[in-house]
């Protein structure tokens, strides 16, 4: 089948690619000229595992193209995947300014039946909106469809070869019947496809996230309690996630969750209760619960260097929000970096994907270096803040003969309490004993 992608960033390029991996024709359109002259010469523009083999591979197969060009790469599409961002505006709710700017743009296109689909996180009644932005220069047919995205950073072209499901909010029979031809090659172990009305599905993806974030924020308070009451974390963490209706996964309590996606999909559901004069509560608390958890560490630090931190050199393992990934958006580190900064800390990071962004955020505020050890010359402390596999077995030599002092506050909860006792670290970590004092 034809498709377009419009938008080819973390979900437009994973999405195109593997619907070209799948045997389909893609064409994907991004405003970004230099994105899509990079694409076009085969250069990968984000950092995800498996995805430049596949993108290569179908680049070469000519079943993946790029342009700029929003009439080239619609003209021959029966599908329009819309992958656009969707960035919190200034009450905090979904800017649609996006998508709504190429569904106008698409009520001009059009000369036959599509059906557009919206796999960006929209708000609910967006899929009306988006019928509404088209038909006001279209007056054929087309149809309008939710499919929200589920892919995880770090695993994205996984996620999106074997969803644990596609939600697709579709009330058109014609409609659903092209996006089961689309997906079927994804579910064939019977993973469902699970058929709905548009504002269900969009409902869906925010009430996905947001439970997510919440089991998060619950854990970190957990956690903090934990602290206060002489409890250890990972001891609770084991004896819940072994209950079949609480699960193993997302249990580990941290300096809490950033990204594009929990942080503003959270607080756009926040909004859209606003809108309906709905206070939803445990949102709320759990917004607030993150914010304070990414410097959790912080008294702990200035504790441990007498509120003295000025000169400082302080290791920083990790910039990205999460392991696997370079995007550092709303990554706990950046706010350890601020924190750590204002103190009057000097700072050395290393994270093997992200530092590039960073540096174009931040600049030299801070020293990047190379490899993780080389953070470690001279320094007081190491913090960590992305629990990359490369971390969690170090060579503790190393940390021994480099670093100043044997200081490690562990904001992922990498290592293990008692054998940082034995190697007599000063270890803090998240809701467990501390060791050294
Ligand atoms: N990143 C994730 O893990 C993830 C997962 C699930 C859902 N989502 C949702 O998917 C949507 C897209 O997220 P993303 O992370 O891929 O965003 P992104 O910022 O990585 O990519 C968006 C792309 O759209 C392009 N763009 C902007 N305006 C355009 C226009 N008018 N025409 C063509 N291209 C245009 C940008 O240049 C950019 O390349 C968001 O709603 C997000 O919430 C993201």
């Amino acid at each position: 089948m034809k498709i377009a992608v419009i938008g080819t960033g973390y979900v437009g390029l994973v999405s195109g690619t593997c619907f070209a991996e799948t045997g389909n024709t893609v064409i994907c359109v991004d405003i970004d000229k230099e994105k899509v002259k990079r694409l076009t010469g085969g250069e990968i523009t984000i950092y995800e595992p498996g995805l430049e083999k596949l993108f290569l591979r179908n680049l070469k197969e000519k079943r993946l193209s790029f342009t700029t060009d929003l009439t080239e790469g619609i003209k021959d599409a029966k599908i329009i995947f819309l992958a656009l961002p969707t960035p919190p505006g200034e009450n905090g709710s979904a800017d649609l300014k996006y998508i709504l700017g190429v569904a106008s743009e698409l009520g001009k296109l059009l000369t036959g039946y599509k059906v557009i689909v919206d796999k960006s996180t929209v708000p609910v009644g967006t899929a009306d909106k988006v019928k509404a932005a088209i038909a006001e220069n279209y007056k054929g047919d087309f149809d309008v469809v939710s499919n929200p995205e589920f892919l995880r950073e770090g695993a994205a072209v996984d996620d999106f070869m074997k969803p644990d499901r596609v939600v697709i909010g579709a009330t058109s029979e014609r409609a659903r019947q092209l996006m089961s031809e689309i997906y079927g090659p994804f579910v064939r172990q019977g993973n469902p496809l699970i058929f709905m009305d548009e504002r269900s599905a969009e409902l869906t993806k925010y009430a996905a996230n947001s439970f997510l974030a919440t089991k998060i924020s619950f854990m970190n308070e957990i956690a903090r309690l934990c602290e206060y009451l002489g409890a250890d974390v990972d001891m609770v963490r084991r004896g819940m996630g072994s209950d079949d209706r609480i699960g193993r996964r997302f249990l580990f309590p941290g300096i809490g969750y950033g990204g594009s996606c929990f942080p503003k999909d959270v607080q756009a559901l926040v909004r859209s209760s606003v809108e309906v004069d709905y206070k939803f509560e445990i949102l709320n608390a759990v917004m607030r619960v993150n914010e304070e958890q990414k410097l959790h560490l912080m008294p702990a630090i200035k504790k441990y260097f007498n509120n003295n931190l000025k000169g400082k050199r302080i290791a920083l393992w990790g910039l990205a929000f999460k392991p696997n990934t370079d995007d550092i958006r709303e990554a706990p580190a950046l706010s350890m970096i601020d924190a750590l900064l204002k103190e009057g800390a000097q700072i050395v990071a290393f994270d093997p994907e992200a530092m590039p962004n960073v540096k174009k955020q931040l600049g030299h505020v801070i020293e990047y270096v190379d490899n993780q050890y080389e953070a470690l010359n001279d320094a007081d402390a190491l913090v960590i803040a992305t629990e990359w596999s490369e971390f969690r077995t170090p060579d503790f030599e190393k940390l021994n003969s480099m670093m100043k002092k044997k200081v490690v506050f562990d904001g992922r909860n990498l290592f293990d309490v008692q054998k940082m006792k034995e190697l007599d670290f000063y270890y803090v970590s998240i809701g467990r004993k501390l060791v050294g004092s």
